[in-house]
């Protein structure tokens, strides 16, 4: 089978990278995608590296077998734990990653003054500390876990009273601070942006790094001559690894604004299998 054809496989620990998919969808209408969620051990972000590099090579082997052409890793955590050991154990797939956008808002900020809010293990990654490293000298970082608004989001409570607090509790002492720009370093968080903007208001910027990634890998199936050629429109096959499939398709549905049916596939041992 041509490459061009086969689908682009994009996984997160839940439904935080359905914000990536987003943008994948709108820059690449064409192309089929298999999102896999990993709600089995969703969150991710209090998990060792180790273990969550487990997890990322189950689902990107589980990817490989549905003939994906490239996996987007549209979770920070994950491209912290794996991006580099994926590339180095699965070299002939193109694997796209995620990083805080530190060097956009290190290139735009006024104040100098940037917020970060990304998960514990995402701050740990030797993949943020070489961001900060490059990109951010000179630029003072406020970083924050924003702890339990990922668990909110895979609620779908996305403005609810208790995203409402912990984002409070974030961002309010940052911009005390001085803090002009916000990064979104967890994939989840882009669906709480209209919360955001509220509470920061309209003078500070807010990075959503999704189109940048959609950007990228239009970029690297082109460079591979990957890209489908077809002009209908691409189809989503959406999976999750949690229990309970029908809510995951109801927060998925409300998430995206259009009805999704997800399927579940499970873990056996270190393996990915659909259910019989
Ligand atoms: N959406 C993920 C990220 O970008 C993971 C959140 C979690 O599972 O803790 O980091």
């Amino acid at each position: 089978m041509k490459a061009e054809g086969r689908p682009i496989g994009v996984f997160d620990s839940g439904v935080g990278g359905l914000s990536v998919l987003r943008a994948l969808r709108s820059r690449l209408p064409h192309e089929h995608f298999i999102y896999v969620a990993d709600q089995a051990h969703v969150p991710y972000g209090a998990r060792p590296l180790e273990e969550v590099r487990a997890f990322a090579v189950g689902i990107a082997r589980y990817l490989l077998t549905q003939r994906a052409k490239a996996v987007v890793v549209a979770c920070n955590t994950a491209s912290a734990a794996a991006l580099q050991h994926l590339r180095a154990m699965f070299a002939d797939t193109p694997f796209v990653g995620m990083e805080p956008a530190v060097k956009p808002a290190a290139e735009t900020t006024r104040s100098g003054v940037v917020g970060v809010l990304a998960t514990p293990a995402t701050f740990q990654g030797a993949l943020y500390a070489s961001v900060v490293e490059r990109f951010a000298r000179g630029t003072r970082l406020l970083e924050c876990t924003c702890e339990g608004l990922v668990q909110e989001i895979e609620a779908g409570r996305t403005t609810g009273l208790r995203a409402r607090a912990i984002l409070t509790a974030a961002l309010r002492p940052m911009l005390a601070k001085g803090m002009d720009t916000v990064v979104l370093g967890c994939t989840h968080y882009p669906f709480a942006i209209p919360l955001i903007e509220e509470i920061v208001g309209e003078g500070v910027r807010v990075i959503d790094p999704a189109p940048a990634i959609a950007r990228q890998t239009e970029r690297v199936l082109a460079a591979r001559d990957a890209l489908c050629q077809e002009d209908t429109p691409g189809k989503v096959a959406f999976y999750t690894t949690g229990e309970h499939p029908e809510r995951t398709s109801g927060v998925m549905s409300r998430l995206l604004g259009e009805k999704v049916t997800v399927h579940r596939l499970h873990w056996e041992g270190k393996t990915l299998r659909p259910l019989p």
